[in-house]
């Protein structure tokens, strides 16, 4: 799937302001942001939902555009916003949906009836969505975006507000689709849940990309490890050798030393140097860099 300086106005606002990004098949694609930033009205914009006011969209080679019916056909999307018919019961949900894509009620029964399982739904099948639970919709949800077995598969915050559980459930839900061979992209304002899954990640502010990038060299080159040294007595200095190596002592509580990023230094030969120069550790604490941290560095803000 390929975006090519996408724009869209509403007003003299532009939501989204000459975006480009492309996501291979089989990919996992993270598309991060905050509230506002413009990821569903990008999502919007790749399934047809929204009229485009510049830039172009391909789906395996198919213009949205142009040749929106075959593009449809390969994407399955999860939408932020819960939009069921709430006069239909779970599996005419189901039902209904695979007419969308001209499918046949008896060739797909089986199909539905395997995604209705797989999601937990099979008890619920005869129910309104009024009777469903948050996490039963969310799931159904899914289990909507995939009746017709598209090859992509677009989820807008497909966590937002659900418990812990039910993530981590969604999780490898999204897992397994990936192991099926489907391309995933995410959208999310959850960093840690980027992080967990998303092999490439775009990050967008006021409608802008601020980075594109695989996941593990984002973290690599923007954010640092932290390390931080408690030491057995404050010190006004580092050690010399030490400061060198971008040691500083924390102006709140002169024992601790803090490092932010060790460079060519091993943590054990910086204990060593500490032992050389007679000073006394009494723990050490190493703070992995996280997304958030690079998201920090790159907008200025936090994600929520
Ligand atoms: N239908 C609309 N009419 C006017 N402005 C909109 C509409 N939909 C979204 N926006 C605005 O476009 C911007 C991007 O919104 P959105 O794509 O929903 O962001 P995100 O999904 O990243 O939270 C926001 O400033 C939002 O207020
Ligand atoms: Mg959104």
């Amino acid at each position: 799937m390929a975006v090519h300086q996408l724009v869209k106005r509403y007003g003299d606002a532009r939501a989204v302001d000459g975006i480009s990004f492309s996501v291979e098949r089989g990919d996992f694609f993270g598309f991060l942001g905050p509230n506002g930033a413009g990821k569903t009205t990008t999502i919007n914009a790749i399934v047809g939902l929204a009229r485009i006011d510049g830039g172009r969209i391909e789906i395996f080679g198919h213009d949205v555009s142009t040749a929106w019916r075959q593009a449809r056909r390969l994407i399955g999307l999860a939408p932020q916003e819960y939009n069921f018919d709430r006069y239909l019961r779970v599996r005419e949900i189901l039902m209904y949906q695979a007419g969308y894509y001209g499918l046949r009620p008896r060739d797909v029964a089986a199909r539905i009836d395997a995604l209705l399982e797989r999601f937990a739904l099979g008890v619920k099948a005869d129910a309104f969505v009024s009777q469903l639970s948050g996490g039963m919709k969310r799931r159904l949800t899914l289990a909507r975006a995939l009746v017709h077995d598209p090859q992509i598969v677009i989820l807008d915050e497909p966590t937002a507000g659900v418990d812990v559980e039910l993530r981590l459930e969604l999780w490898e839900t999204l897992r397994a689709l990936r192991r099926e061979g489907k391309t995933i992209i995410l959208t999310t304002h959850y960093l840690e849940e980027a992080e967990a899954l998303c092999e490439r990640v775009g990050i967008i502010e006021n409608g802008r990309m601020v980075a594109l990038e695989e996941t593990a060299h984002l973290l690599r080159s923007h954010a640092r490890d932290e390390l931080t040294i408690t030491l057995a007595h404050p010190v006004q200095e580092p050690p010399p050798v030490l400061a060198h190596f971008g040691a500083r002592v924390d102006p709140q509580d002169g024992a601790r030393l803090r490092f932010e990023r060790l460079g060519p230094l091993e943590l054990s030969e910086v204990l060593a140097l500490l032992g050389r120069a007679g000073i006394d550790v009494e723990a050490v604490n190493t703070e992995r860099a996280t997304l958030q941290d690079v998201f920090l560095e790159l907008t200025g803000r936090g994600a929520r």
